[in-house]
């Protein structure tokens, strides 16, 4: 058994936490919406044809924001193909995923579908085939009152009032040669300059995020960020961040420690950011979008062997084990300790698509990587609090000095609880660990994550990992080897 200290004090204050950081995302993508929000004709569908399973899964998750509706998918969406009756609406190619998309489901039924499910929407715009024009017709058609030719036809659609959609994304990874209408950053941020000011001069409340590099590796990282922001920085509130994380070496160790990389990736977008303030001599701070963010790998071989055009194709399904919890649980915590400057982030995605919920005809069931990001979301609203932690280090094969330990907390002024959220990343070692508090706390519960062996997965079947928990004790706390952990108290 390992030792270790951790001392937490209610001043070590990191920001108030953006409720947006737990946010989603679902894309017109595999099983996302068909046969995943969307089923009618399923024994739970709704009298608008969506699940009331995953309904219910979702609202547990409490997701405050939904980014949609992509993702590759929207760089070449017409928006307009998705308002209006369903039976004039197009067939239409999409060049992004090689599928065909019917159009069944467009913003008119997904801004129902958030209703139901107690959120609001991320609207991303269509800057890869289209550009600023179309992109303001969306914005009058979603959100200008009336006595217009797009907002009298919301009305005639059905939707007298308007949308109020108050986060938009202008684009997405436009840095990506895979993306239709791939733009160099210059490119784009002329474009993305040019579609926020319409946008603004339209409604002056949205918020607006540009597109960052699509991830850490990208080999224009860096000098895009710059240009983008040289250009648009006056006119947009965010800029985004993606990234995914691969086991694909089976290397645990290192595999583990990935959220280090994430917290290099945000101080290093940060640190440009900033950098850009400073040359602008500007009060203005630009904060930080991480509105794709999850462990994605599983599912890549069998994606590849995908015929071309079908409809709703099981595809990028990954199934999640115990160790991909693990990590999700440690990105949270670094999404949490980044909370100053990251506002928004959407685990990506929501539904069958790399997602924490997955559906079959029969049933929805919580994957593994549900729970660590149940329990942030639950108990993770307020402040957030640096967390001292005294611990053994391993180095991996990509990570020198991992500390086993990796930890957030989270004050809760109006309920009166603090919780802290623990990860041990040691495959050997439980780690026996004294705490020290600034303030008076009382000990509730500890829900806990461990024993499981770490590929172990949930099924339509069988749900085997699942959290546990227990009285929490005064004293030292013993977390398991790998484990993820949540300490609950009231103060
Ligand atoms: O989330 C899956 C895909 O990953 C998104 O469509 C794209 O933005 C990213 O590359």
């Amino acid at each position: 058994m390992k030792k270790a200290a951790v001392s937490i004090s209610f001043r070590n204050e990191i920001s108030e936490i953006d409720k947006r950081i737990y946010g989603s995302f679902i894309e017109h993508l595999g099983r996302a919406v068909y046969g995943g929000i969307y089923q009618p004709g399923n024994a739970s569908a709704d009298e608008d044809g969506f699940r009331k399973d995953v309904i219910e899964l979702v609202k547990k998750l409490n997701v405050p924001i939904v980014r949609y509706p992509g993702g590759n998918f929207v760089s070449g969406y017409n928006w307009e193909d998705g308002v209006g009756p369903k039976e004039e609406r197009p067939v239409r190619l999409d060049l992004a995923w090689f599928t065909t998309e019917t159009n069944e489901v467009g913003m008119q039924e997904f801004a129902k579908w958030l209703e139901k499910a107690g959120s609001e929407m991320m609207m991303a715009v269509n800057l890869g085939t289209r550009g600023p024009d179309e992109a303001r017709a969306l914005l009058e058609y979603a959100n200008f009152p009336g006595g217009t030719y797009w907002s009298d036809l919301r009305k005639a659609h059905g939707k007298e009032k308007p949308y109020n959609i108050r986060t938009w994304c202008l684009g997405n990874e436009m840095d990506g040669p895979w993306q239709m209408g791939h733009k160099t950053a210059y490119e784009y941020a002329r474009t993305a300059t040019e579609t926020a000011k319409l946008l603004k001069w339209i409604d002056p409340s949205v918020e607006l995020v540009a597109c960052g590099s699509s991830n850490f590796k990208m080999p224009t990282f860096g000098e895009w960020e710059h240009t983008v922001l040289r250009e648009a920085y006056e006119h947009i509130d965010y800029i985004s961040m993606h990234e995914y994380y691969s086991n694909g070496a089976d290397d645990t160790p290192s595999f583990l420690a990935e959220n280090i990389g994430m917290d290099r990736f945000i101080k290093a977008v940060v640190a440009i950011c900033d950098m850009v303030k400073a040359e602008k001599k500007t009060d203005k701070t630009i904060n930080i979008s991480f509105d794709e963010w999850n462990v994605w790998y599983h599912s890549k071989d069998h994606d590849e062997a995908l015929e071309h055009w079908g409809r709703a194709p099981h595809r990028l399904e990954d199934v999640y084990n115990f160790e991909d919890a693990l990590l999700v649980g440690g990105l949270l915590i670094t999404l949490l300790k980044n909370s100053d400057r990251v506002k928004i982030a959407c685990l990506a995605q929501l539904v069958n698509v790399i997602a924490p919920i997955m559906t079959d005809d029969e049933k929805a069931w919580a994957q593994t990587i549900f729970y660590p990001f149940y329990h942030c979301s639950t108990y993770g609203r307020g402040t957030a609090l640096r967390v001292d932690v005294i611990c053994d280090t391993y180095d991996s094969r990509k990570y020198k000095n991992v500390p086993l330990l990796d930890a957030v907390a989270v004050r809760n002024e109006e309920k009166r609880e603090l919780a802290v959220f623990v990860l041990n990343r040691s495959l050997d070692d439980d780690v026996e660990t004294s705490l020290d508090f600034s303030e008076n706390v009382k000990p509730v519960e500890h829900i806990y994550m461990s024993g499981f062996g770490l590929k172990d997965v949930n099924t339509a079947s069988e749900e085997k990992v699942v959290p546990a928990s227990k009285e929490l004790k005064e004293g030292p706390v013993k977390f398991d080897k790998a484990s993820w952990n949540v300490l609950r108290y009231k103060f």
